[in-house]
């Protein structure tokens, strides 16, 4: 029988991405599996070949992970999280650190919303999602946002 220990919950901080957490939470609790909690602080590595004038400095980065790391630890302290959750912050592509994350930390499972802050609700999946389930090391639990509902044709 498989057993989890890794159980790697990816958020952006999103509705469905909260909706991934107890999801993660749940899975991680019945399996006594360790929970990781993941956020990917965007890096925009391209905008460099633009010559911009103005380009985001380190400080904006700093900002941005300093606060990743705050609302992880937030979340981690959530009742419901308990104080088992292990937190990591990367940087650069989401989909691609999702999946180094992954390896890196054996997981066997990988918890993600179906969308994302992008919000564009009517698409499948949100662009992230869509590429971790076509190219994650291990199972992938996806978990759509509580207001998207199939309706009936
Ligand atoms: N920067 C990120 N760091 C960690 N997880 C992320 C990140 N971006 C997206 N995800 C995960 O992928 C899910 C889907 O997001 P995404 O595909 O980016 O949707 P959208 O296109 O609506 O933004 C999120 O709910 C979250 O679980
Ligand atoms: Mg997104």
């Amino acid at each position: 029988m498989i057993r989890y220990r890794n159980v790697l919950l990816a958020t952006d901080f999103s509705a469905a991405a909260r909706a991934a957490a107890s999801h993660a939470v749940a899975v991680a609790a019945v399996a006594e599996a360790e929970l990781h909690l993941l956020h990917v602080v965007e890096e925009f590595a391209y905008w460099e070949s633009f010559n911009l004038k103005h380009f985001p400095s380190q400080e904006v980065f700093e900002e941005l992970e300093s606060n990743a790391r705050i609302a992880l630890a937030d979340l981690a302290r959530e009742e419901e999280l308990g104080a088992g959750a292990t937190t990591h912050v990367r940087h650069g592509k989401p989909f691609l650190e999702i999946i180094r994350a992954a390896r890196e930390l054996d997981a066997d499972m990988l918890v993600i919303g179906s969308h994302g802050q992008s919000g564009l609700s009517e698409t499948l999946f949100g662009s992230t999602a869509e590429k971790v389930v076509r190219k994650a090391p291990c199972a992938v639990l996806v978990v759509r946002h509580p207001e998207h509902r199939f309706e009936m044709p």
